[in-house]
């Protein structure tokens, strides 16, 4: 996700688009660009860093003349962040000039196809071939922006939004949408494109919403609106009515809440990210062979937090599916052991969402010196565990703000399932995975289908509001449900908590059952959900309130269960990406009614990057 600004009118754009762009910075801050058009010279500032970096160039914008103008601040998706990679990019002769958010899925193949016509690329990023793509239909159509636009949507496949100045059309700014959001701000006299109306409220509350494939043209204070076919359609203005800072959470109250419901995109995009058009997955941008995957005999996944709790899902699926040993370490554990490592045939699979945290760079030092592949599965494009892992598989959650993770570990969980898919697949277990493949491009949906019943969640949770204990109980992958439900209960609410694998209550932990303590069982693994649930009943008969996570037609505890979430069918490899979300919510409500910040849990920071 990243913020993007255009502005023209009769201001000068550069401090405009400056002013915006940092109220956009939350959504992207590893570089930032501005191109404005003087005449037809058009003068582009780029840096890596943040927003201010750019600005202390450009002395706040004095340095750049002109009323037309656009802005980005990037959140690295393809291409690490560097000057040359951050956005505007250009065609050659700098005709089309473009910001970009989202993600084209398809750029390896119309790169190669403008290679093939003479195009040359200078950067590592996507945006640079819809730029050039857009460029070879202006030319091809005689500068004419909206035939060149509409070319280029019909063969551009993915999720995104561009913002676009033309050189030889000095005065305009021209934006197309797909899937991620885009306003037209309507002022006096000026006009504003914008990701995130939090950029322009300063200036103007009339906006237009673009629908989907929908093009914008802003010349002054005039706006125009085009469909993909090129025709002309009038829209209602609206008025916005948030403020700037309910604005940058999208409407939510908190970045977390923002965050669960960007849950089903960050694992759409994530999935998308390594499949083929043919839909088969392809692990090659991670230089990930299937003759390296034959030659692992042992994994060893690395992480901290909730990240770990990604990774002992990982060992269920990747054991389940590929037959390879998995062994799950802290890093902070992992980092200090003497234990010999199996070099040769031997994978560390390094999760972490910043790709900073010092334990687990640590860990996946020792584990290179001891000779092993490594593999960060990291949400920072250009970060220091993605910069000395042998491959990289980035997941696509965008910027995550809130230090409690839920979308980050979501795409996690996916990466983690492409790659055990992939093994299975390479080792010749696996002969046929549409189906798999199937079940796991259907879980946004399914992740989407469970939010809309969040109020039940919520009710559950302000019973609990004054509660102190809590327990968390599953089997297999169900236990690892189980360990990320209780760190989001106990991170953001406080509220103490533990996860128990349910077979091990009997062996002690079960006298800290009082009455009335909530205890949480997850019920997905069809093979151990008549087990689960007699421990269930055992906690049940000590006084526990129970709440369940199970699927429907799991009826052993419908009359003894206090509260049940039905969660949508899965493939039970995949289960965890569903049940994660009623406790991701548990855990958020538990803190809105203990009145504590959600965003910014106390003791915390979002990347832990001491020892
Ligand atoms: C999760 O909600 C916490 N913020 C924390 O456990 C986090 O997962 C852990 O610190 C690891 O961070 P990383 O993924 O950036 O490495």
């Amino acid at each position: 996700m990243c913020g993007i600004l255009g502005y023209t009118g009769n201001r000068q754009a550069a401090p405009i688009l400056l002013d915006g762009l940092a109220k956009l910075e939350y959504r992207g801050y590893d570089s930032a660009g501005l191109a404005v058009a003087d005449g037809e010279e058009v003068r582009i500032e780029k840096a890596k860093g943040r927003l201010s970096v750019l600005s202390e160039r450009i002395e706040g914008g004095k340095t750049l003349a002109g009323t037309c103008g656009i802005g980005h601040t990037r959140w690295a998706t393809h291409g690490e962040p560097s000057d040359t990679n951050a956005h505007p990019l250009w065609s050659d002769d700098k005709a089309v000039i473009a910001i970009h958010n989202g993600i084209i899925e398809n750029y390896r193949e119309l790169k190669e196809e403008l290679t093939g016509k003479g195009y040359s690329f200078y950067s590592q990023t996507d945006t640079e071939v819809a730029v050039k793509l857009i460029d070879l239909y202006y030319k091809e159509d005689n500068g004419n922006p909206l035939s060149a636009l509409t070319r280029a949507m019909r063969r551009i496949r993915g999720s995104y939004c561009f913002v676009i100045l033309f050189r030889d059309h000095p005065d305009e700014v021209w934006g197309v949408r797909k899937d991620n959001p885009l306003i037209a701000g309507q002022g006096k006299g000026e006009s504003f494109l914008t990701s995130d109306v939090s950029a322009i409220l300063q200036d103007t509350r009339q906006v237009y919403y673009l629908d989907n494939m929908q093009i914008a043209r802003l010349r002054g204070g005039e706006i125009r609106l085009f469909d993909q076919d090129g025709n002309p359609v009038t829209k209602e203005l609206s008025e916005v009515t948030w403020d700037a800072q309910a604005a940058e959470k999208g409407g939510f109250d908190h970045f977390m809440m923002k965050e669960i419901h960007e849950q089903a995109k960050a694992v759409r995009d994530t999935i998308h990210s390594a499949l083929r058009e043919d839909g088969t997955v392809d692990l090659s941008s991670m230089k990930l062979t299937d003759e390296a995957l034959r030659k692992v005999e042992q994994i060893y996944i690395i992480a901290c937090g909730s990240a770990y709790h990604a990774g002992v899902v990982g060992q269920y699926v990747i054991e389940d599916l590929a037959k390879v040993p998995v062994r799950v370490e802290l890093a902070s554990e992992f980092r200090y052991r003497t234990l010999p490592l199996k070099g040769e045939g031997g994978l560390a699979i390094v999760i972490s969402q910043s790709g900073e945290t010092a334990d687990t760079l640590a860990a996946m030092r020792l584990a290179r010196e001891h000779g092993l592949r490594t593999l960060a599965i990291v949400n920072v494009v250009g970060s220091s565990i993605a910069r000395e892992a042998d491959n990289v598989f980035y997941t696509l959650a965008g910027p995550e703000i809130a230090v409690a993770t839920t979308k980050a570990y979501s795409a996690q969980l996916a990466a983690c399932y492409l790659l055990a898919i992939q093994l299975a697949k390479a080792r010749g277990l696996l002969l046929d995975e549409s189906g798999l493949l199937a079940e796991l491009q259907a879980l946004p949906r399914k992740i989407d289908d469970i939010l809309d019943e969040k109020e039940r969640i919520r009710q559950v949770a302000e019973r609990f509001a004054q509660a102190n204990d809590a327990f968390f109980l599953g089997r297999n992958i169900d236990y690892a449900v189980a360990m990320e439900g209780s760190l989001k209960m106990k991170e953001i609410s406080y509220l103490h908590s533990e996860a128990c694998a349910a077979g091990e209550m009997k062996h002690g932990p079960i006298s800290l059952v009082e009455k009335g303590m909530l205890v949480v069982g997850i019920l997905t693994q069809e093979a151990l959900y008549k087990k689960t649930a007699s421990n269930m009943l055992e906690v049940k008969s000590r006084g526990a309130w129970l709440m369940q996570v199970t699927h429907r037609g799991n009826d052993l505890l419908k009359e003894d269960a206090d509260f049940t979430f039905y969660i949508p069918p899965t493939d039970p490899h995949f289960a965890a990406s569903l049940a994660v979300i009623p406790l991701q919510l548990l855990g958020y409500y538990l803190a809105v009614a203990r009145g504590v910040d959600v965003d910014k849990p106390r003791n915390l920071a979002k990347s832990v990057t001491v020892e």
